[in-house]
């Protein structure tokens, strides 16, 4: 397998395409993430599910670090578990480079996040369509990303819900007011046609799973969500 290289830091003035691992082929999972990186992601997002925070089990640390040494995309981990706090530093070690819990989760969520800065990563927080922006609201000054759920997490492949989209709008003006620079990231449904709606809804990070690696095309699909 050929080794690639590609990292460029994001703004979140900056569209920011990431290719979900979920819908990747997991029995050549080094060649997928290549491919993904040869049709122009930007990030690399990994969905770790416990089975317990979610209805499902999906991978852990160290499928984040086989990824990690066998390429260089940055690496998105979304952390859907019940206890965030406890398995950070697996995380970190097997080369996150951005580590989003969920506000949901049963943990001191100010000193995880806090601890995923010390660490060297950024710092991600995400909330499921029904948990209101006011849960996340005391904690915008220590993240690097707020990832709106646009699906009940678990599982891929299900339908964008819109509702989410006032969500992200209000999210955009309490960034402005607080002069914060943090991404903002929606996950679940995503294809061109919803990208564009998430982007004018002012989200700037797409994760997509279906719509990219199932894709007959994985080259034009994120070209597609690019430019949507
Ligand atoms: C949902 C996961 C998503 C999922 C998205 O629980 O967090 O990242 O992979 O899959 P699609 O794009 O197929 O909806
Ligand atoms: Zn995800």
């Amino acid at each position: 397998m050929v080794r690639i290289t590609s990292v460029i830091p994001k703004t979140y003035q900056d569209r920011v395409i990431a290719p979900s691992l979920l819908a990747a082929d997991f029995s050549c999972v080094g060649d997928e993430v290549s491919r993904a990186i040869l049709a122009g992601a930007d990030w690399l997002h990994m969905d770790v599910m416990d089975g317990h925070f979610v209805d499902n089990i999906s991978f852990g640390p160290a499928m984040v670090q086989t990824v990690h040494e066998s390429n260089d995309i940055y690496l998105d981990v979304h952390l859907m578990i019940s206890r965030p706090d406890h398995y950070l530093p697996r995380f970190v070690a097997a080369g996150a480079d951005m580590i989003t819990v969920h506000v949901e989760a049963e943990h001191d969520v100010a000193e995880t996040l806090r601890r995923i800065r010390e660490a060297g990563c950024e710092a991600g927080l995400a909330l499921n369509p029904a948990t209101p922006l006011g849960a996340v609201e005391p904690f915008l000054d220590q993240i690097d990303l707020l990832l709106c759920m646009t699906v009940v997490p678990g599982f891929g492949g299900q339908a964008f819900m819109s509702e989410v989209l006032e969500k992200i709008t209000d999210a955009v003006k309490i960034r402005a007011a607080k002069n914060l620079t943090f991404h903002i990231e929606v996950d679940g449904g995503i294809d061109a046609i919803t990208a564009a709606r998430c982007f004018s809804a002012g989200a700037n990070v797409m994760v997509a799973g279906s719509s990219t690696f199932r894709a007959p095309s994985m080259v034009d699909a994120v070209i597609a969500i690019r430019n949507a």
